[in-house]
């Protein structure tokens, strides 16, 4: 049973941040709302009827300067909230930290499914180790969720056919619940998750202890063989296709003069809509796979093709 809590716990290395912008909009809203109402109430009780005070116009030079100084007022006092909360969290939070622990999320109705680097898997619950970044690569099978750790204060919608991304430091050993967010059907309410942070030595000695799994990138190497991407995209392939080996990371030169950097994202949506971006100086023939991999084998392929990323040389 979780206690019950006004506020979450913080355990995360942006929380406080998130916190400050928060009680500060809190402590700004509150005074307005207190200098409104107490001049209604001072109105009220001055002008209610059968007062014997003045009643007639302001000069209207007077209330055209009062105008335009209070919009003015509340124009630089919203940008400053603005350029505060957009410096300090939302552009830091961009960008996540080289060396991240990189954990594919896969959310489906109703159920999270979570997989480390070595293959290890769990349902509804991510082990994770405090002090260290943590880079979550999340996809959805089926319907928009949404992925909230509110003692991380961090949330981020899953978008079917997206590659998602967010990253956080968890700073606090403990349990912490993961909640779906973004309504998806009958047992949304019961998409639920506990994330434990443990301290770095505790997380080692967990992961020694879980079943091998598959190494996600051994799964994808089978699959790539399977499906028949091998044919093509291998070593002694006969139809021209671009060589995978050290393509990971890389920047790629499209064929309509575009060059993309050739990340998560861009080779799911090679694998799944092969006519979007053409490797200058090959020909569209690839088929699409969108009907034929689920997101388990889309992340096992994508690990695979990432594993290749440190063989320097093209096949
Ligand atoms: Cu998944 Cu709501």
């Amino acid at each position: 049973m979780n206690e019950f809590r006004f506020f979450p716990q913080a355990a995360s290395s942006d929380a406080p941040q998130t916190d400050a912008i928060y009680f500060g909009l809190v402590i700004v809203s509150g005074a307005v709302v207190l200098v409104v109402a107490t001049l209604i109430v001072v109105f009220a009780i001055r002008y209610r009827r059968g007062t014997r005070v003045g009643r007639g116009a302001a000069s209207s030079l007077a209330s055209r300067e009062f105008e335009i100084g209070w919009t003015l007022a509340t124009l630089l006092a919203f940008l400053g909230i603005f350029s505060w909360a957009a410096a300090q969290d939302f552009v830091q939070l961009r960008p996540p930290p080289p060396g991240a622990l990189a954990i594919d999320v896969v959310a489906k109705q109703w159920m999270w499914k979570t997989q480390h680097p070595g293959g290890q898997s769990e349902i509804n619950s991510l082990h994770i180790p405090a002090h260290q970044p943590v880079r979550l690569l999340m996809h959805s099978q089926d319907v928009i969720h949404s992925f909230f750790v509110p003692a991380f204060r961090v949330k981020k919608d899953i978008v079917p056919g997206h590659t998602e991304e967010l990253w956080f430091e968890a700073t606090t050993p403990g349990t912490y619940p993961l909640f779906c967010s973004e309504y998806c059907g009958t047992d949304h309410a019961r998409m639920l998750g506990d994330i434990v942070v443990m301290a770095p030595q505790d997380y080692g000695r967990w992961l020694a202890g879980q079943p091998q799994g598959d190494d996600l990138a051994k799964a994808g190497e089978g699959l790539f063989r399977e499906l028949g991407c091998s044919g093509c995209h291998g070593e002694n392939a006969r139809v021209r296709a671009p060589p995978l080996a050290g393509l990971f990371g890389r920047p790629v030169p499209l064929s309509d003069g575009r060059i993309v950097v050739a990340d998560e994202a861009y080779i799911r949506d090679s694998i799944l809509l092969p006519k979007k971006d053409i490797v200058a100086g090959y020909e569209a023939i690839m088929p699409s796979f969108s009907s034929r991999l689920d997101e388990g084998d889309l992340t096992k392929l994508v690990a695979y093709i990432r594993s290749l990323a440190a063989q320097g040389a093209g096949p």
